[in-house]
């Protein structure tokens, strides 16, 4: 029964893509159980680089069922989209799984979501703009419409009708915008479904068959831990749990079948949006992690906001997520420091403070307490075992594994597919 979590540790864009090539063809099942188009990693196959937002990475792999699961926001133009963009390219996407219980990013999801960030100017969240949030509150609020209502137009058209019923007074009157018609909604939708129905299928059944038969199952989480809507810097975050419990909610898997939760740390800290982040760098070694980490966007193209390495956000991740390794990424990014400071509490209003605060007023004023490590200047991107870093690199390795309390199974030294150190398999 081996189910695994992937997940992002800290905000999100932790190099995942790594680790799942790590899995590689070992992997039958993997699962988006959270979030929509608003991830994005990249994943190489080959001298081929493929840039995935909605898929699952398991598209990507001709013996692995990619499966979008019911905590998933669809959108269906950029769901069409991406797959004849790997159609075209010679990849075979017709295993794809789609809960029909997932819902829909409808096309007034994605301006709600632009009008709203516009209105809100200095207090925007700096969303990505693809309609998610609202989606997710048309989902708590009971108007969401989800990918099976394709199957039912009058059923549809009932449903966009009572989600536009408040949103056009809202369009009209609040954002003086022009109003959205029903039957542009429902005719745009209709025109998507025959395309999606082939991939429609009970997805909670099919998984936990697959459990059943012992295959090994990935749920790939997007975003981070501190981006989750319960646990991350609300409300500077995004609106679905990426945490370790969004993949047994957002797949329909009891938690019983988790065997493995794999925590994907970067090195240092990155972060884009707006939000609270207590090691963010302001100088020329903030502009170095950017340029040699290559910290833009996958998804929106905006430069990530990046710091040193925080352990109070690791310990953090570790409870949250009940985590039982961590895969350290981009080691090799912190070459060449002679020092590199490595956040190990907070000073809240002249406090220590050792983990994470609740208050969203104190983590507001948090400032980092750092210890400073020794750096490296040798190339460690040719490393294939712990034993072949230099003894600096070990040691901050190993610093990290005691501040962070899970141990690392796993280094990213590079950014090719094979430049990674396995210490602990993941299966
Ligand atoms: P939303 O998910 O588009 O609603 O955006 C909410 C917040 O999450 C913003 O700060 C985004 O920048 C951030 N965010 C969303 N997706 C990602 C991701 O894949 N990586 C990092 N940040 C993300």
């Amino acid at each position: 029964m081996p189910a695994l979590v992937l997940l992002g540790a800290q905000w999100g864009d932790e190099g995942k893509g790594k680790a799942t090539d790590l899995l590689g063809g070992s992997v039958d099942y993997v699962v988006r159980y959270q979030g929509g188009n608003n991830a994005g990693h990249t994943v190489v196959v080959g001298d081929q680089k493929y840039a995935l937002h909605l898929l699952p990475s398991g598209i990507l792999s001709p013996t692995c069922v990619p499966v979008i699961g019911n905590g998933v926001v669809v959108d269906p133009s950029v769901l069409l989209s991406e797959l004849s963009g790997l159609n075209e390219r010679g990849v075979d996407t017709s295993k794809l799984l789609i809960s029909g219980n997932a819902h829909i990013i409808t096309p007034y999801n994605v301006t709600v979501d632009k009008v709203t960030e516009r209105f809100l100017g200095k207090r925007k969240i700096g969303t990505t703009g693809r309609g998610i949030g609202p989606t997710y509150a048309d989902k708590i609020n009971r108007v969401g419409i989800r990918v099976q209502d394709l199957y039912d137009e009058s059923i549809l058209t009932q449903k966009v009708e009572a989600a536009l019923d408040v949103k056009n007074q809202v369009l009209t009157k609040l954002y003086n915008r022009r109003a959205i018609a029903v039957d542009q909604v429902v005719e745009e939708l209709l025109g998507y479904a025959e395309q999606i129905k082939p991939y429609v299928a009970d997805t909670v059944l099919v998984l936990n068959q697959a459990l059943e038969e012992n295959k090994v199952v990935l749920f790939e989480g997007g975003q981070g831990t501190l981006l989750d809507i319960d646990h991350g810097t609300y409300p500077f975050v995004t609106s679905s749990n990426p945490t370790a419990g969004g993949a047994c909610t957002g797949a329909g898997v009891g938690p019983t079948k988790i065997s493995r939760v794999i925590g994907i740390l970067k090195a240092y800290t990155t972060r884009v949006g707006a939000g609270p982040f207590p090691t963010e760098l302001f100088d020329e070694d903030g502009e170095a992690l950017r340029r040699i980490g290559g910290e833009r966007g996958v998804t929106t193209g905006r430069d990530r906001r990046c710091g040193w390495f925080d352990a109070v956000i690791a310990r953090y991740a570790t409870r949250v997520n009940g985590l039982t390794d961590f895969f350290l990424t981009k080691l090799d990014v912190l070459t060449g420091w002679e020092q590199i400071p490595v956040c190990v509490a907070y000073e809240i209003d002249g406090k220590r403070v050792e983990e994470l605060p609740y208050s969203q007023t104190d983590f507001h004023h948090a400032k980092p307490v750092y210890e400073t490590l020794p750096g490296w200047s040798e190339d460690i991107t040719k490393a294939k075992s712990f034993a072949d870093l230099p003894k600096n690199a070990q040691n901050y390795v190993k610093a990290l594994e005691e501040m962070s309390g899970a141990p690392i199974s796993a280094i990213g030294v590079g950014p090719g597919r094979d430049e990674t150190i396995e210490i602990n398999s993941f299966l």
